[in-house]
């Protein structure tokens, strides 16, 4: 199949450019480069021996997405682009509704006009909200604490809306937990702009010495260790399951599917950060900071409908997690000087 991956010069699109190649598809990144770069095509064909076609262009611009239907046969499009820093879109909520809303729409409307139909959209467990019963299953009740929930939240809302208009859709609605790690090449990874706001990347750069010193945000948690506990998931487990979504939705009955993926263990921040300096052999300096707001105790998945449904289960641990993620930081480290 050819697929489209909207946002796929991204953290996620980029390992899910893996692994579609991998699996013998051919992928069109769609992508506007505002938290990527364009050269990411040069380590997926690294990887692979395939590059991905790369188009540069943005999921606002209606007649861009027409000439990428126009030019290629896309079976079905994966929907990573968008804005993903919570506390950005506390502060720029209206750049978070254009990207992440309008832009699905524009996106949505150009696949209807092309006749494309399949869709996998990545979501994020964000839209549970505070957890009022763990694990996390997918009948759990939605809400949103801030503007990015808000607009994976409306999302999620306008697609059941869409399936319920043509039972022709087959989308797949994703809800990703803590995704981390990298690529075992070491080439491709989570790189983000300036100071990192997710724990994983601002660890790697404290041991890299590029940061100073990880500030673990509560101590006074109803947790094991009194640190928030996530669901931490590798990135490369996570772009097997839109694989495994892709798949299923080819030969599913219903317009609208969800699932999670997640791995259905808890870690917390000190259990991540020890696991990094264990199999890493370094220091991660850290001091106790207050809580940060609007983080809640402990969030984790049931990936039971995933396993069940897709057939999808992550196999990867906490230690190849942080290993995986310092070697794409030494990499990164290096190519950056
Ligand atoms: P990322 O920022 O690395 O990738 C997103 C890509 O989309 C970037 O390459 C960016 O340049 C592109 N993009 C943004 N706006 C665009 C637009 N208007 N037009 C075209 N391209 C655009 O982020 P990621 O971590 O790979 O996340 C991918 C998706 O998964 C996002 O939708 C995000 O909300 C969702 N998600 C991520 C996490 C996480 O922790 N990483 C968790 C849950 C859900
Ligand atoms: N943390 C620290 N110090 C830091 C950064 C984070 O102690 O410098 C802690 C947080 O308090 C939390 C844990 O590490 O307990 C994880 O925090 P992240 O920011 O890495 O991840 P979140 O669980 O807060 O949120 C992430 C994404 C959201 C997404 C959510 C669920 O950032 O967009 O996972 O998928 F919605």
């Amino acid at each position: 199949m050819t697929i489209l991956l909207t946002g796929g010069a991204g953290y996620i699109g980029s390992h899910a450019a893996v692994a579609l190649i991998e699996a013998g598809h051919a992928v069109v990144c769609f992508d506007n480069h505002c938290n990527s770069k364009p050269d990411v095509a040069v380590q997926v064909e690294q990887i692979t021996g395939n590059a991905p076609i790369m188009v540069t262009g943005d999921i606002r611009n209606r007649a861009a997405l027409d000439q990428v239907f126009a030019d290629h046969a896309i079976d079905a499009v994966i929907h990573f682009a968008g804005l993903k820093a919570v506390g950005e879109s506390v502060a720029l909520p209206l750049e978070y509704y254009e990207n992440n809303v309008w832009g699905t729409a524009c996106l949505l409307q150009a696949m209807k006009a092309a006749g494309v139909r399949k869709l996998v959209f990545s979501s994020s467990a964000t839209v549970y909200g505070a957890p009022q019963y763990l694990p996390l299953d997918e009948t759990h009740p939605r809400s949103a604490t801030n503007p990015y929930g808000r607009t994976k939240l409306i999302v999620e809302h306008m697609l059941e809306d869409l399936a319920a208009s043509d039972p022709d859709w087959r989308i797949a609605v994703l809800r990703y937990f803590n995704p981390v790690g990298a690529h075992a090449s070491g080439l491709i990874g989570e790189d983000p702009n300036g100071i990192p706001n997710n724990l994983m990347p601002y660890v790697t750069r404290v041991a890299s010495g590029r940061l100073d010193q990880l500030s673990v945000f509560g101590n006074d948690y109803d947790t094991p260790d009194g640190t928030g506990v996530r669901d931490y998931i590798h990135v490369v487990d996570l772009a097997a399951g839109h694989l495994a979504a892709l798949d299923r939705i080819g030969r599913e009955s219903r317009a609208l599917s969800v699932w999670n993926l997640g791995t259905g263990n808890g870690h917390s921040v000190l259990d991540l950060v020890r696991t990094f300096e264990a199999v890493n052999g370094l220091a991660v300096p850290y001091r106790f900071a207050p809580r940060r707001a609007g983080d809640v105790a402990a969030c984790y998945a049931s990936p039971d409908l995933a396993r069940e449904e897709l057939g999808w289960e992550a196999q990867r641990d906490l230690a190849q997690m942080v290993g995986s993620a310092w070697s794409f930081e030494k990499l990164a480290t290096t190519r950056n000087r």
